[in-house]
């Protein structure tokens, strides 16, 4: 049996535009191992969506005025839209909201309570006068009692990483309002019992054999400093409603429709809705394609080696996907896939700060396209992967990296090829490669960067892929420069024609092994070429060293510069517009 590729990305939360550290921390580096894996043949499913409950939901819809699933509609279209603009082959970008997650998600709670995964626990929870609401963890703020950094969230400390209790925290407020006046209210919540689902996970954990020992530290972290119970209900109105139909299978009491506090608006915790969503994208995937069973064959494979699946995120998602979902499943008597790898990406500083979506700081991915093609920011960002440390965005060093790299090495050679090849030749193939004229020397150097490109991004590691795709086009540079076809030419037709032909060649290597990376302008080279798109996209990285493939008489085309360079001034102007560096 084959195996079938099953892609994820973090699900972005609703409540606004992304900024460029949000695409690389996990939507990025998925789309370029997705193209990889098709262009591989395998056969792939990439899944995304909006990630779209919770209070930021329900804050950012007050905020723009507009009622909840008016605001959720429209951000959801817009966020798509930005994602189609970036050259993000999604096979299916859905919504957590859908009627499909509803069900779900329903149903999972209802049998994680039928086999004895949930509790029901009366907790203190902080009511704000000011806002007239409960507050959500991550909505009352106030000093760390771990490290005292003294804008922890009641969630989690971003000073130290701690997970939190909104009453661990000292000196709390409203995030909302800011203000002071919060009191602990009692209310009931259901709980997920994850001290009962800790052996299952655990057992699970220790048998991963793809995960990073970053990954399966966080899992361990969590795990050893002792599952708590989690609560997974808020009272909120915009979410997934608890169920109030639930058989009374515990000895204990059910939430009281006849007291106030417990009659609140009661729906399920964001993250435990979440990554459900991943599941119910895929079924509003294959409703969408006319195939209503077909999400089986990837959540319910006959053989759970018949799928392998990755999760791409950012850091902070790491220990809901490694404990926190997984127990969910676990839970279940239904199976679903569990995910085989977990890819975890480090931040995106922006001028050595944090990029904010709340302060606006930093470069949002609408604003991004608005001042450079997908691609400059695509290859930027896969340069500079956050994947083994933390890496910054600074105006000055994406000038340098598009002036260099994108322009100087790839675009220069490009033109410098077709100019030469239009001059001598009128665009078209002038001398054929035979067994006599093939430089075998380029060909065994071509073979083994495009071997150690697929080779590292068959591991998933997409820095190293680029800094190799890069060395590609650096040979075709070398090569050009020594053999210095401008000096041949004039003197000798036959011998100048060769070296041109070599080149052309290297240029549709390039088409090839930029594809997963910089589609579009792979899609510009294939033009350049005058090649089959089709066929590009279905040569193997490793394959796609081939010095017979143009023949005698194929003409090429003009299609203009591939990069613009970046000059100092407008690197200044940027800087200065963004704010860059200002408010770290
Ligand atoms: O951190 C985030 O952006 C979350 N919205 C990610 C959710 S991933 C999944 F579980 F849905
Ligand atoms: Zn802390």
């Amino acid at each position: 049996m084959t195996k079938r590729y099953l892609v994820t990305s973090a699900l972005p939360y609703i409540n606004g535009i992304k900024h460029l550290g949000n695409l690389i921390g996990s939507i990025l580096p998925a789309d370029v191992y997705a193209r990889f894996l098709r262009q591989c043949g395998k056969e792939v499913l990439h899944i995304c969506g909006t990630d779209e409950h919770g209070t930021p939901a329900e804050i950012a819809a007050q905020e723009a005025n507009l009622p909840v699933p008016q605001y959720c509609e429209e951000m959801h279209k817009t966020q798509k839209e930005i994602y189609e603009k970036f050259d993000i082959s999604f096979d299916f970008f859905g919504r957590t909201s859908s009627r499909s997650n509803h069900i779900l998600t329903t149903q999972i709670f209802k049998e994680l309570y039928k086999n004895g995964y949930i509790s029901e626990q009366e907790i203190s929870q902080y009511y704000s006068e000011a806002d007239k609401r409960f507050l959500p963890d991550r909505y009352v703020e106030g000093t760390c009692p771990h490290c005292g950094y003294q804008k922890a969230r009641g969630d989690q400390c971003d000073g130290c990483s701690a997970l939190l209790n909104p009453e661990d925290l000292k000196d709390p407020y409203s995030a909302i309002s800011g203000s002071h006046d919060v009191e602990l209210r009692r209310v009931k919540h259901f709980f997920l019992d994850m001290p009962k689902l800790e052996p299952l996970v655990t057992k699970w954990i220790e048998q991963q054999k793809e995960w990073s020992d970053v990954v399966r530290g966080v899992a361990r972290k969590w795990i050893s400093e002792g599952l708590q119970q989690r609560c997974i209900t808020r009272n909120l109105k915009w979410g997934i409603k608890v169920p109030n139909d639930l058989p009374a299978l515990h000895a204990i009491s059910q939430i009281d429709p006849s007291n106030e506090e417990d009659a609140e608006d009661k729906v399920f915790y964001v993250w435990f809705d979440a990554p459900n969503g991943y599941i119910s994208i895929t079924q509003d995937w294959a409703i969408n394609s006319g195939d209503q069973e077909a999400w089986k064959k990837w959540w319910q494979p006959d053989n759970e080696n018949d799928v392998f699946y990755v999760e791409f995120m950012a850091k902070d998602n790491v220990p809901f996907h490694t404990v926190f979902w997984p127990s969910i499943l676990f839970g279940l008597d239904t199976d679903f896939k569990k995910v085989d790898d977990i890819k975890g990406f480090h931040w995106l500083t922006y001028e050595h700060g944090k990029f904010s979506t709340s302060q606006q700081r930093g470069v949002f991915t609408d604003t991004a396209l608005e001042l450079y093609p997908a691609d400059y920011w695509r290859y930027f960002l896969l340069a500079n992967c956050p994947e083994g440390a933390d890496s910054d965005f600074s105006f000055a060093l994406f000038a340098s990296v598009v002036n260099k790299d994108l322009a100087d090495i790839l675009g220069n050679f490009a033109s410098r090829v077709v100019a030469l090849q239009k001059k001598y030749f009128g665009l078209v193939v002038q001398s054929e490669l035979t067994d006599a004229t093939i430089d075998r020397e380029l060909e065994a150097k071509a073979t083994k960067i495009a071997q150690n490109i697929a080779c590292l991004l068959s591991e998933r590691k997409f820095r190293a892929a680029t800094t190799g795709l890069r060395s590609l086009w650096v040979l075709g540079n070398e090569y050009i420069t020594q053999k210095s076809p401008w000096f041949v030419l004039p003197e000798d037709l036959e011998q100048g024609g060769v070296i041109l032909t070599h080149c052309l060649h290297l240029l549709r290597t390039f088409a090839v092994a930029n594809l997963p990376f910089i589609p579009s302008t792979a899609r510009k080279i294939v033009q350049l070429l005058n090649d089959e798109e089709s066929a590009v996209s279905s040569t193997k990285i490793d394959e796609s060293v081939n010095f017979k493939y143009f023949k005698k008489g194929h003409a090429v085309r003009e299609v203009g510069i591939l990069f613009e360079k970046i000059d100092e001034k407008t690197v200044q102007a940027l800087t200065a517009r963004f704010n860059g560096g200002s408010n770290t």
